[in-house]
């Protein structure tokens, strides 16, 4: 099997196939992931919360990042890896370029930073550098303190206009990849269609050129699970199956269904 790149994820968005992402922080579920067919593995700094019990992801330190990147690729031989840079550790280009470089030599294929227009200047640095970059947009969790709760973003026209610029913004940057959490569906799907780069929601609707869900709630772990997302697990028995369904059932658009998505 060939390894995934940015390109092959690109030539999907151009042929208009779906692609799966799924947030994990070890060998062994980063495995039965790159098993079941599913084409890029985020080291997510959801592991804040869902690892380390803290209740956001700002606590969440480089080193943290870096140790749980290098599990993931040593559990992996094809999948994309997409590491987050965590809170405060991108606040202007020069330190993302340490941090980044150092998630990049603990076993990233790039980088994910949240944020818009600030942001700009360090997805130049960074990408000029050779270390790709995702940006997320949206729902950025590490802003929980500045939106005021885990909100659903884009609602009104001017919130709405603002993410259309920074998409095109960041893509204009040099970023490869895009995340848009948490917004109204048919804001995501004007997204999408208006860039170039592929575009991966979670909480965004069935028109993006892909999902992401993290481990733990397409298992069904937690005592309250997000409205965007499934239990693959409570259809099967086996955590295999489940990895595979979810990954079926992104790429035959059978989720999200309207019920896992904001208006
Ligand atoms: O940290 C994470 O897992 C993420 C996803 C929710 C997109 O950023």
């Amino acid at each position: 099997m060939k390894p995934v790149t940015i390109n092959t994820l690109l030539k999907h968005k151009q042929n208009q196939e779906k692609f799966s992402v799924v947030a994990a922080y070890d060998a062994s579920f980063a495995k039965a992931i790159e098993q079941a067919g599913v084409e890029a593995i985020l080291i997510g700094d959801s592991l804040g919360m869902v690892l380390q019990g803290h209740d956001s992801t700002i606590p969440v330190s480089i080193d943290d990042m870096a140790y749980h990147t290098a599990c993931v690729k040593r559990g992996t031989r094809r999948s994309l890896l997409i590491a987050d840079m965590p809170f405060g550790t991108y606040t202007n280009s020069q330190q993302a370029l340490d941090n980044a470089a150092y998630l990049m030599q603990s076993g990233a294929h790039m980088v994910k930073m949240e944020g818009g227009q600030w942001l700009l200047e360090s997805i130049e640095a960074l990408t000029e550098r050779s270390i790709p970059v995702c940006a997320h947009l949206g729902l950025t969790p590490q802003s929980v303190n500045v939106l005021g709760g885990y909100k659903v973003q884009g609602r009104d026209e001017q919130a709405a206009k603002q993410l259309l610029e920074d998409a095109k913004a960041v893509e204009a940057a040099g970023a490869s990849l895009l995340v848009l959490e948490c917004i109204p569906s048919a804001l995501a799907a004007s997204i999408s269609q208006s860039l170039a780069i592929p575009v991966i929601g979670i909480g965004a609707g069935p028109d993006t050129d892909a999902q992401v869900l993290v481990l733990h709630d397409l298992l069904g772990l937690g005592d309250k699970l997000p409205s965007f997302v499934h239990n693959f697990l409570a259809d099967t028995n086996s955590i295999q199956t489940a990895l595979s369904a979810y990954n079926e059932a992104v790429k035959s658009g059978k989720f999200p269904t309207d019920k896992h998505c904001f208006d």
